[in-house]
């Protein structure tokens, strides 16, 4: 499957990416963009926040943020960067990611450790699971979960999302979760 494109992609053109917003109930989140490589590289400063995540240098963190630009432009998604409403403080990253060598389209979650047990990635992410329905014609939405990765089990838990497969993912051990469009609230 190659990525599949949001179904009015066409409207969110290069030049109107930075238009584009999804907002929750506390939450602002927006295309994450080169313009966020400092907030990138200090959220994975910590190494609470990177402990299950692939490591990533800047140059690391360039490529990511042109790639989900890239993505933003062609397909009409990608990561977000979240930000708090009332402050318009940067708490961290989320969005849907296409991994192409499992063809799936992922909802993603980190955000900055002392944001941490305020019920923020779980409403980040339920917004971005309604909006993949409404928008991606694909039949799930995955989150692929380090096993030992008990914060993030219990945000997939909480978000209605079940256990797929085992896998393997950024070289490390995986449990590929699930969120079915049918099993939508
Ligand atoms: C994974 C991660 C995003 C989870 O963050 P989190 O804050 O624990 O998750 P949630 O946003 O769902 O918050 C749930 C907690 O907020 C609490 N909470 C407080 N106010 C709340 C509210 N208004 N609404 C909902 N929950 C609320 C819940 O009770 C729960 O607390 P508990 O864990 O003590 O039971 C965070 O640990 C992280 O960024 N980790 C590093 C990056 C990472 O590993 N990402 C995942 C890769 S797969």
């Amino acid at each position: 499957m190659i990525q599949p494109r949001a179904v009015d992609a066409s409207a969110i053109d290069a030049s109107r990416i930075d238009a584009f917003e999804l907002a929750s109930a506390r939450l602002l989140m927006r295309p994450l963009t080169s313009a966020y490589l400092a907030e990138m590289v200090d959220l994975y400063r910590d190494p609470e926040v990177t402990r299950f995540l692939a490591p990533l240098d800047e140059p690391g963190h360039r490529r990511r943020l042109e790639e989900s630009e890239r993505s933003w432009a062609t397909c009409g998604y990608g990561r977000a960067a979240v930000h708090e409403r009332s402050s318009g403080a940067f708490l961290g990253r989320t969005g849907l990611q296409y991994w192409p060598e499992f063809e799936e389209v992922e909802v993603g979650w980190a955000f900055r450790r002392e944001v941490w047990g305020r019920g923020y990635a779980t409403e980040a992410a339920r917004a971005w699971i309604e909006w993949g329905f409404d928008h991606l014609d694909v039949p799930y939405l995955t989150a692929n979960i380090h096993p030992e990765n008990t914060a993030s089990l219990a945000v997939a838990r909480r978000l209605g999302m079940e256990a797929l497969r085992e896998d393997v993912f950024h070289e490390m051990p995986s449990i590929v979760h699930a969120r079915f469009r049918d099993s939508r609230a």
